[in-house]
């Protein structure tokens, strides 16, 4: 695997890979890697392409109270992981290579897509997303690019993205990965106490109870909803959001209506977990 620091030196690298022929997948992260984000990497690998991964600790996508500083950072580790998965070029800028001064051009997501759920709780979060992953896919210009289905909403804006802006990138999702007690893996889950960590699958189990509840026929959304976030709220987390939403855009759906997803964000002690279901 060749690391490059600079963007001079990753353009350079992959100009030789796009002159011999070879396809190029991205898989963009913010580092301390898991399962969930090699299992993008395999693939991508699948893919048949030169495969290129980024390590960035977007502060951008941070809001003032959230855990920029204390975010984990386990370059080392990291690296040994990707050279493991097989990945060929790995992408490590500081701030000053993606930030060299304050970034005045900026992408605005669509209104309702950047405001809702996650939106909500965290204003400007997909700004900074869709913000850097338009620098990174301009820096890398892959033709493919793989995104967890595990940040759900994030998958959608950047799908978004790439449509209405007319990338010619393809965006492959990758379906989440968890722990064999249902938990969702997360850079997060590391913050968790033992006892918080012994908790935290309910979230799991919650969206798969919820999902039942529908495939039976129960289409009283609101109803579902709120007895969720009461039975979190019960267990001693503060949940933000319970929702059921159509898939393809995020919006309340039709008691009807199929395709659907189910989203729920809450804090279990200071730690923030999210965690989605397909019905
Ligand atoms: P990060 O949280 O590091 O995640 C990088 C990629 O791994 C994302 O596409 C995410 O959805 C995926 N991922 C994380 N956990 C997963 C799991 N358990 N199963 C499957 N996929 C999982 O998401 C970001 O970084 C950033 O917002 C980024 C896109 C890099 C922009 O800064």
């Amino acid at each position: 695997m060749q690391t490059h620091l600079t963007i001079a030196s990753l353009r350079a690298a992959l100009d030789a890979e796009r002159d011999a022929g070879k396809r190029i997948a991205f898989v963009p992260t913010m580092g301390n890697l898991h399962e969930g984000h090699i299992t993008l990497m395999h693939r991508a690998i699948n893919h048949g392409a030169s495969i290129v991964s980024s390590i960035f600790v977007n502060r951008l996508q941070f809001g003032p109270t959230d855990d920029f500083e204390r975010y984990p950072r386990t370059f080392e580790a990291d690296c040994a992981k990707l050279v493991e998965a097989g990945v060929h070029h790995l992408f490590a800028p500081d701030e000053q290579q993606l930030y060299p001064s304050p970034q005045k051009f900026v992408v605005e997501p669509d209104p309702f897509l950047q405001t809702t759920l996650e939106g909500e709780f965290r204003p400007g979060h997909f700004h900074g997303v869709a913000t850097v992953v338009l620098k990174l896919f301009n820096i890398v210009q892959p033709h493919a690019a793989l995104f967890g289905k595990k940040d759900y909403q994030q998958f959608l804006v950047l799908s978004a993205m790439v449509r209405e802006l007319n990338l010619r990138i393809e965006v492959l999702p990758g379906d989440t990965v968890r722990d064999p007690d249902g938990l969702a893996l997360s850079s997060r889950n590391g913050y968790l106490s033992d006892s918080e960590r012994a908790e935290a699958p309910r979230l799991y189990r919650l969206l798969s109870a919820l999902r039942e509840q529908i495939l039976a026929g129960n289409r009283d959304f609101d109803a579902l909803q709120a007895e969720a976030m009461a039975e979190l709220a019960s267990h001693g987390w503060a949940p933000q959001y319970v929702a059921v939403r159509r898939r393809s855009d995020l919006q309340s759906p039709s008691a009807q209506e199929g395709g659907l997803v189910i989203l729920a964000a809450a804090f279990l002690g200071k730690t923030r977990l999210i965690d989605n279901l397909e019905v």
